[in-house]
C-alpha cells in the first residue's frame, strides 16, 4: 500500500525537498517532483532525492515536437526518475520515439527505464473551454478516452487522471494500465483549491493505482504523522 502513496514536493527550497523526503519516506511510496521544484533548484534535486533513499515522478509534462521530447526523456532516464509524464496531445509519433528512447537509454545505462505517463486533457479544464477554445467538439469523457487509448497503443504505461474518470479509462484501456490520481483528500484534510477531491479510499475503490497527495501532508503541522496516518487508513 506505501508504494501506491506518491507525495507531491510542491516546494520552492532543497532543503525543504530533502526535510520532507527524509520525514514521509517511511510511509510514502515516491516524491513528485514538479515544475515549481525543478525550476527553483534544478534537476540534480531528482538524484539528491534518490540518493536520499526516495523514489521520484518526474512531473514535467512534456510536450514538443518527437524528437525534442525523446532527447529530454533520455535526459530523464540519466537522473534516475522511476516515472515521468508527457502530454498524450503531443500525438502517437511523439509518444513512441520517447517510449524508444528511454528504452534505449535505459538499456545503454543498465538501469531500470523508467515508467512513462500521459496526462489526457487537463482537469483543470471544463468541457466548456475545451470546446470553445481549444476547438474540441468531442464530449469530455470522449476526449479523455480517446487520449487514453493513444497512450497505450503508443506504448505507454499508464495516464494521470482525476477519480471520477478512471471509470471511461478502465473501459478504453482495460486493467493492465496505469492511473495516477490527484486530488486526493483524506477526510480530516483542508480541500485547499482542488475542487472535485476524494479521499484516499475512495480512488482506490475506484481502480486508481497511485495516489498523490500533496498539502495534506505536506502542509500538515506534523508532516510525518499524517503520513503515518493516512497509510494506517489505507491498509485498514
Ligand atoms: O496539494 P495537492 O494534494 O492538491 O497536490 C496535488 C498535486 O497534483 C499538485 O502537484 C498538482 O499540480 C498535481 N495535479 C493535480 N491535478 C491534476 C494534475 C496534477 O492536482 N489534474
Amino acid at each position: 500500500m506505501k508504494n501506491k502513496i506518491i507525495v507531491a514536493l510542491d516546494v520552492d527550497s532543497e532543503a525543504k525537498a530533502l526535510a520532507l523526503t527524509e520525514a514521509l519516506q517511511d510511509y510514502v511510496g515516491a516524491f513528485k517532483v514538479g515544475l515549481q521544484l525543478y525550476n527553483s533548484v534544478g534537476p540534480n534535486i531528482v538524484k539528491k532525492i534518490a540518493a536520499a533513499g526516495g523514489k521520484v515522478f518526474l512531473d514535467l509534462k512534456f510536450h514538443d515536437i518527437p524528437n525534442t521530447t525523446a532527447r529530454a526523456a533520455e535526459a530523464v532516464v540519466g537522473l534516475g526518475a522511476f516515472m515521468f509524464n508527457v502530454h498524450a496531445a503531443g500525438g502517437r509519433k511523439m509518444m513512441q520515439a520517447t517510449a524508444q528512447a528511454v528504452k534505449e537509454k535505459a538499456a545503454a545505462l543498465g538501469v531500470p527505464a523508467p515508467l512513462i505517463i500521459a496526462v489526457t486533457v487537463l482537469t483543470s479544464l471544463s468541457e466548456t473551454e475545451l470546446h470553445d477554445e481549444l476547438g474540441v467538439q468531442a464530449p469530455l469523457p470522449e476526449q479523455v478516452a480517446r487520449l487514453a487509448r493513444l497512450t497505450k497503443a503508443a506504448g505507454l504505461d499508464g495516464v494521470v487522471a482525476s477519480a471520477r474518470e478512471i471509470p471511461w479509462i478502465r473501459q478504453a484501456c482495460g486493467n493492465d494500465f496505469l492511473i495516477v490520481t490527484p486530488g486526493i483528500r483524506p477526510a480530516w484534510a483542508a480541500g485547499n483549491d482542488q475542487v472535485r477531491i476524494v479521499t484516499p479510499q475512495e480512488a482506490l475503490t475506484q481502480g486508481a493505482d497511485y495516489l498523490v497527495v500533496g498539502r495534506p501532508l505536506t502542509a500538515a503541522p506534523e508532516p510525518r504523522e499524517a503520513a503515518k496516518r493516512l497509510l494506517a487508513e489505507l491498509q485498514a
